[in-house]
């Protein structure tokens, strides 16, 4: 059984649709670990109403990025972790972290990427004035929000769409997409390749 370890900072409502889905059998997966920067995460909450095992790691405690992330490879790391969830988690990771999980750190990003990186990619699309945005799960590399794209959803951006609006008719694709994608990572089926072209590296789905 693939175990996750789930990274989160807010209201977790991600990780609330990975752990709906756990519990509806539609994800063969077990949440191994939520672990949030903050000690006042809802997220937590949400995972102990679910019975699953909770951290706290604040990034305060440390000096550089750098421990910060061995302290949170070495929990993953106790807990067996084999794929680690960025659900809504508001830290730049570095290669400790990436190292550690080569391949096996994933996001959640709420516009279609390359576009809209960053931490207000529903503002900026909509500032922008584009006429479909979305969300995207990724592999997690060390640019910001860079990685190989797995899978995609777009929505409609609505004249008269505030950042509230948008935002979620977006999260509401999140909670389909997510568990989707980790369904195809416990089947094996999600596998990163270089592309001969320009030497990008870019993640498919293998067929069922
Ligand atoms: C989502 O919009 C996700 O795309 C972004 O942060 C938000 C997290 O929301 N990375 P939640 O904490 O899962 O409710």
């Amino acid at each position: 059984m693939l175990r996750l370890g789930v990274l989160v900072s807010g209201s977790g409502s991600n990780l609330q649709a990975i752990l709906d889905a756990v519990a509806a059998g539609t994800l063969a997966a077990e949440v191994a670990l939520v672990l949030s920067n903050k000690p006042d995460a809802f997220a937590l909450e949400r995972a102990r109403r679910a019975g699953v095992q909770t951290a706290v790691v604040s990034h305060r405690d440390f000096t550089t990025r750098e421990l910060f992330d061995a302290a949170l490879v070495q929990a993953l790391s106790a807990h067996r972790v084999d794929c680690v969830v960025l659900a809504g988690f508001m830290r730049i990771v570095t290669p400790v972290l990436l190292d550690a999980f080569q391949d096996r750190v994933i996001n959640m990003h709420p516009a279609l990427l390359p576009a809209f990186p960053g931490a207000h990619a529903q503002a900026d699309a909509l500032a922008y004035g584009v006429r479909v945005s979305g969300c995207t799960v990724h592999f997690v590399d060390a640019g910001t929000d860079t990685g190989p794209i797995i899978a995609q959803s777009v929505v409609p951006v609505v004249d008269g769409d505030t950042v509230e609006s948008l935002s979620a008719r977006i999260l509401a694709e999140e909670h389909a997409l997510l568990p989707t994608v980790l369904q195809w990572i416990a089947d094996g089926r999600v596998v990163v390749e270089r592309s001969d072209a320009v030497g990008r590296r870019r993640a498919s789905v293998r067929p069922r």
